[in-house]
């Protein structure tokens, strides 16, 4: 019962962002740099986390709300529920005007993701989960696909930092082998929502190595509720910490994955 407030309130403040992402999109907005000049914010993304944690706040005080743009390194509470808040992943499609983008909630209870929420303003879907009870595509089941179970077959996508100081973290994988062993390999440029494109069924794989947790939190919850696998690079349980290694899939193309990124 509390899971399901949980969701509502993520679901209306989801979509309140999005009305105005979407409004915003294309037009004139204040835009700067973070760790670097490829490492964008704009005044969207810091409007939008301010409308999404201040209504976590005001309604579920005693939890401990993290959003990208206020990051001061918080921790998840041992006891207690965790939100992690992405307002806008996609900040450098949004700021190119590439149409893929989205907003992100997730939510962690005692160390278990409890409900995750992504939506996409500009198709108007959006992504749901709640833990034990499935992943829904704007309010109708989704599963990943369970045709595709050779990497051969499979769809990847993974995405690049653009906090240029951990550039060096993809000299580990070896893109030519991964693209030789799949079907073919994407980056769209927003992890969560190539993570709800895994948990419908869409892309059959993606990993990245440098992604904070408000990227993966709802994501992840989407993909296994979904019946797919989430581990880190290393085929651990994933754990939301920062520069976490991901990797998600259908789940049976989740071993030779690791394998080919190995
Ligand atoms: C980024 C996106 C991108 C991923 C980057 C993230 P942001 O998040 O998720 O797909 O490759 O590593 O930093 O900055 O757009 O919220
Ligand atoms: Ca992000
Ligand atoms: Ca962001």
């Amino acid at each position: 019962m509390e899971n399901t407030v949980y969701l509502e309130t993520a679901v209306t403040l989801a979509q309140q962002a999005g009305d105005i992402i979407r409004e915003r999109y294309g037009g004139n907005f204040g835009r700067g740099c973070k760790s670097g000049p490829s490492d964008l914010v704009t005044e969207v993304d810091r409007q939008v986390e301010d409308l999404i944690t201040t209504g976590l706040r005001a309604k579920f005080p005693s939890h401990t709300v993290i959003g990208e743009e206020n990051d001061k390194g918080d921790r998840e509470q041992g006891e207690g529920c965790t939100w992690y808040v992405d307002p806008l992943d996609g900040t450098t499609n949004f700021v190119y005007s590439v149409p893929f983008f989205c907003v992100s909630i997730g939510l962690s209870c005692l160390g278990r993701l409890t409900v995750g929420v992504v939506y996409d303003p500009l198709r108007s879907e959006l992504f749901t989960a709640e833990s034990g009870r499935g992943t829904f595509l704007n309010g109708r089941p989704v599963r990943v696909d369970e045709t595709r179970k050779n990497l051969s077959d499979a769809l990847l996508v993974t995405g690049y930092p653009s906090d240029k100081n951990y550039g060096e973290r993809l000299a580990g994988i070896n893109y030519q082998r991964v693209i030789a062993s799949c079907s073919n390999l994407r980056a769209l440029g927003s992890a969560a929502l190539e993570l709800a494109y895994i948990s419908c069924g869409r892309l059959t794989g993606f990993w990245e190595n440098t992604l904070m947790p408000w990227d993966v939190a709802a994501g992840s919850l989407l993909v296994e509720e979904a019946g797919g696998r989430v581990t880190d690079l290393s085929g651990n349980p994933l754990a939301l910490r920062r520069y976490l290694s991901i990797a998600a899939s259908n789940g049976l193309i989740h071993n030779e994955l690791l394998q080919s990124l190995s």
